[in-house]
């Protein structure tokens, strides 16, 4: 049978709720797909951080790169800058994997009910730029003490970084409606972003079939809310991916449902897929999170792996699970994490 060591990091918040949920579920799936999973659980996050003043061992990476992938739950922690918790284990492994494509598809999912008056249906995807633009660590710094007090950062857009996802987006385009949207603030004040125009029409022009309209960001996010379904492949910068995943994932009900996979394309490096949430410091313990983000992230690591049916079988079993009306409180419903799990656990023990 086929094998896969995967990493697990729960993490901190929900991501201690979510995570043994996605795990109970691929378990519960892998005999009857014939393969098996080896979890490598790290106990990493703040909690490691309160120990050991490190939120991963300082060779976390190169423990991470043994395996075939990695599952995050979240990482923050209400009593830790965001920076020392985000800096110190999300972004260093977007980054030293080489994982520049964040693949964000949303669609809103049986039994759900858009907040959107008279959305039914929703099924975009959006290809977040995951490692340069806004995020860049040139410049960053903050300037005290000093009458003239400042923050900086630059933004970098490099012609490699924004030809390769925008090809990752146009191949996509091309097996799905073949209507690309580029998220683009090029309009004289942006100074990069003519620049991310000018690469992403290029690169999409290679691609027969895939049109490109390029929508400056404050229109697209309105036409996202107003006219979601005119919107199919979204592809984006860093900051932009970003944002505009959340409200694509408000749009189809709640944050809780959506997925994230870093994606490194050429497989030189381990893939990492998690929620897009975060750790919700504001619901954590209380046994109440929605864990379909984190399945459904799963299911993209099976995707990814070559599992296809497997995570044909996964999403099916979350879907029939919430079209069964068990759904959990941020959509509405009453279900306890472990009660929703339970459902989706009863369907992945019989054929999808
Ligand atoms: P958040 O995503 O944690 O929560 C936003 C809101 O959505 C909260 O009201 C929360 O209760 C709700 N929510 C989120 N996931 C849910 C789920 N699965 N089920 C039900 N409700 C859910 O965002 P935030 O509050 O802005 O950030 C909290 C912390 O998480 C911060 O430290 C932030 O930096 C971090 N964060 C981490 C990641 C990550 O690890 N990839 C992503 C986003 C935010
Ligand atoms: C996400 C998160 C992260 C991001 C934060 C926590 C740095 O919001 O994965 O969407 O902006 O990439
Ligand atoms: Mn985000």
């Amino acid at each position: 049978t086929r094998q896969y060591t995967i990493d697990v990091i729960a993490g901190d918040g929900i991501g201690q709720e979510v995570m043994p949920a996605a795990l109970r579920c691929v378990d519960a799936l892998a005999d009857a797909h014939g393969f098996t999973v080896r979890w490598r659980e790290r106990d990493w996050g703040s909690d490691h951080y309160r120990a050991h003043g490190r939120m991963m061992p300082a060779d976390g990476i190169a423990q991470l790169a043994s395996g075939d992938g990695v599952l995050l739950g979240a990482v923050g922690a209400p009593d830790i800058p965001d920076d020392v918790t985000l800096w110190g284990l999300l972004i260093p492994i977007r980054r030293e994997f080489h994982q520049y494509v964040n693949l964000r598809p949303i669609r809103i999912l049986p039994g759900v009910t858009s907040p959107l008056r008279g959305l039914d249906e929703l099924d975009l995807v959006v290809v977040r730029e995951n490692i340069e633009g806004e995020y860049s660590e040139v410049g960053g710094r903050l300037y005290r003490g000093r009458p003239e007090e400042m923050a900086v950062q630059e933004s970098v857009f490099t012609r490699a970084g924004v030809t390769r996802i925008a090809r990752y987006a146009a191949e996509l385009a091309q097996q799905r409606s073949g209507r690309l949207v580029s998220a683009t603030k090029s309009n004289g004040i942006i100074h990069t972003m003519p620049f991310w125009d000018e690469v992403v029409e290029a690169t999409v022009a290679e691609y027969p079939g895939v049109t490109v309209e390029k929508v400056l960001i404050d229109a697209l996010a309105a036409r996202m809310v107003l006219k979601p379904r005119s919107v199919d492949v979204v592809v984006a910068s860093n900051l932009f991916g970003d944002i505009l995943s959340d409200l694509a994932a408000g749009a189809a009900g709640s944050i809780g449902v959506a997925p994230s996979a870093n994606l490194n394309p050429e497989k030189t490096h381990p893939s990492m897929f998690e929620p897009v949430h975060g750790s919700a410091p504001d619901i954590a313990g209380q046994g109440i999170a929605n864990p379909v983000g984190t399945m459904w992230a799963a299911a993209m690591m099976l995707d990814h792996l070559g599992e296809e049916e497997a995570a044909r079988h996964l999403e099916s079993a979350f879907e029939q699970a919430m079209a069964g009306g068990t759904l959990t409180g941020d959509l509405g419903g009453t279900a306890s994490t472990e009660e929703f799990t339970r459902a989706v656990l009863a369907r992945c023990a019989t054929a999808p």
